[in-house]
């Protein structure tokens, strides 16, 4: 199995490359600096230089407010980008895997969102990744569409993943108390997508830990463990003036995963704690 990765220096990316690298899996990593995704002549000739048997994209503008400040490059890659790597993938024959987002769903209901449940995106992010979607479906017989949703990991450039790796932390911080979703480990999530890909289930997949919260249950709990001193100041979102609209509950529930491979991922609160163990050691 030779495999391609795009936004192989994300956080999702480099946890890729260690279970790969960890299975004597050949892989080919590519991020902005080799192939910008958005640019279909440069994908095309990589690809059909490398010919991979399925390409692992990752590549995304990820950053939801900067998405929804640069609404045309963000249509361009997430969107447009997919779209080619999508053509291409049919071309050449490869399967494709495309990591989605809980963003495209609106959250006006206190429910978990299933894999069949209504889209409805409320920002340009969630927009742009649904669109994705669309072209991965359409285009590609053999395709997994994961939605996953707020990795964390020791890569990740997100401020909670960076608050708890680091060695000093500030006296206080704000978590977000009135917006609920699924917590993902980018190792849990890195194991589920290499057991997937290895079978012919394709489809849509929502692979998150199990259980959600708000972002202050998450710091809360890690507090309890780590037992650091920083006050945690309950925040609501609109406090933050955020650019882009956020959807107030969106949970994943992860049922074709669990009817197809007859398994969950771990509750979160195990995952965090393996993830500040990972650290610390
Ligand atoms: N992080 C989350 O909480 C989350 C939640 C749900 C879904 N997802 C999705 O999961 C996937 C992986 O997320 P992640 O957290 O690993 O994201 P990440 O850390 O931002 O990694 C994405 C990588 O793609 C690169 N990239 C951006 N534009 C590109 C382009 N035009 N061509 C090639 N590479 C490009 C980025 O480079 P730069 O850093 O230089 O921009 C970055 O290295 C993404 O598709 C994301 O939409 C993430």
């Amino acid at each position: 199995m030779k495999i391609f990765i795009t936004g192989a220096d994300g956080a999702l990316g480099k946890e890729m490359q260690q279970i790969l690298h960890k299975n004597s899996i050949s892989y080919v990593a590519s991020d902005l600096n080799q192939l910008d995704i958005a640019d279909f002549k440069k994908a095309n000739e990589t690809l059909l230089k490398h010919r991979p048997d399925i390409i692992l994209h990752f590549a995304a503008i990820s950053n939801v407010d900067y998405c929804e400040e640069n609404k045309d490059l963000a249509f361009h890659v997430n969107a447009l980008g997919t779209y080619g790597l999508a053509i291409i993938a049919r071309k050449i024959g490869a399967k494709i895997l495309y990591v989605s987002t809980n963003f495209v769903f609106d959250g006006s209901e206190e429910k978990s969102y299933a894999e069949y449940s209504q889209t409805n995106p409320v920002n340009e992010y969630g927009k742009t990744k649904l669109l994705g979607e669309h072209y991965i479906k359409d285009i590609c017989d053999r395709s997994y569409i994961v939605r996953t949703s707020c990795l964390f990991s020791k890569y990740s450039k997100t401020y909670i993943s960076k608050f708890l790796v680091a060695k000093d932390k500030p006296s206080s911080m704000n978590a977000i108390c009135d917006l609920f979703v699924s917590f993902t480990y980018t190792v849990d999530l890195a194991e589920a997508i290499f057991s997937i890909i290895k079978t012919e289930n394709y489809g849509i997949f929502h692979l998150v830990n199990k259980g959600f919260g708000a972002w202050i249950d998450f710091a809360i709990k890690a507090q309890e463990l780590l037992k650091f001193k920083t006050i945690i100041n309950p925040t609501k979102v609109e406090e933050l003036n955020l650019s882009a609209p956020r959807p107030r509950f969106t949970p994943l529930d992860s049922k074709n995963y669990e009817f197809l491979f007859h398994k969950t991922l771990r509750p979160w609160e195990e995952a965090l704690k393996d993830f500040l163990r990972s650290f610390q050691k």
